[in-house]
């Protein structure tokens, strides 16, 4: 963890509690905000019983060098500027594996992270507020880095991947949990000072779904059309083939090639 610290540039990251077996780093991030655990303080394990995922479902989390990390943010911040950070989690985590990897990593819609259209990664952001306000917020990451895609269950095998198997060598994981922290430390004083633009933007030239066809499914809803762009709450926007343009809040996202 030494190490870890002298590679950390920002606020995010000065506060370090490294763990082994945890439940899920998300919650345990989330009892320390509770306690009063200060803006930046990270909570990194090698493994995790209950790991969870988007839309409730488990995140599969054996030991072997994968990351599995939790970042509190408790800067005051309206409600409806909040919803923003899963973007700004995704722009951080996408530009931070592309320098320290050189993989042609991208982002899918909401926060998938994706090489050669397999999911290397995933964020989960969980907020608590209180009226308009938000009174903190936890971004939980998940990146695939040195785990032999035989230690996951074969359904996931076919749609994951990680770096080592990517690459064909393993990478070190606390020069990735450094550069992730400084890019989510970087892109966080961005969003302060200049607001969403330069974010959107940058979001944009990290994925290549836009323009193609995708797949919606909300729940028992479907929807099909192309992807048009993001709007400035993170939202989806996509084209119907009728021609109206829907915003789309949540769901899973298929892109049809
Ligand atoms: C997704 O479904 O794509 C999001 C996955 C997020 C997983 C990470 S691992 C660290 C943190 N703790 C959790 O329980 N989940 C997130």
């Amino acid at each position: 963890m030494d190490q870890l610290r002298e590679l950390i540039k920002g606020e995010i990251g000065r506060n370090i509690v490294s763990l082994g077996i945890v439940e899920s780093t998300n919650s345990l991030a989330m009892e320390l905000a509770e306690k009063g655990a200060s803006h930046g303080t990270v909570v990194i394990a090698d493994s995790q019983t209950k790991g969870r995922g988007r839309m409730g479902r488990p995140w599969i989390s054996p030991s072997g060098g994968n990351i599995y990390m939790s970042v509190i943010l408790t800067h005051p911040m309206d409600l409806k500027e909040a919803t923003f950070l899963t973007i700004l989690a995704g722009v951080a985590c996408c530009g931070a594996l592309r320098n320290a990897t050189g993989l042609p990593v991208e982002i899918k819609w909401p926060n998938d992270l994706m090489v050669s259209h397999k999911k290397l990664g995933g964020i989960l952001t969980e907020l608590k507020s209180c009226g308009r306000e938000m009174l903190y917020a936890i971004i939980g990451i998940g990146i695939n880095v040195n785990i032999a895609l035989e230690d996951f269950p074969p359904e996931v095998r076919k749609i994951a991947t990680s770096i080592k198997d990517e690459k064909g060598k393993t990478e070190s994981r606390t020069f990735l949990i450094a550069e992730i922290l400084n890019e989510l430390d970087r892109w966080y004083h961005v969003f302060a000072q200049q607001g969403k633009n330069s974010l959107l933007n940058e979001w944009r030239k990290l994925t290549s779904m836009m323009g193609k066809p995708v797949q919606v499914t909300m729940g028992e809803e479907i929807i099909s059309g192309l992807a048009h762009d993001i709007d400035e709450g993170g939202m989806l926007i996509v084209r119907l083939p009728s021609g109206a343009l829907k915003r789309i809040s949540f769901g899973d996202l298929v892109v049809l090639r």
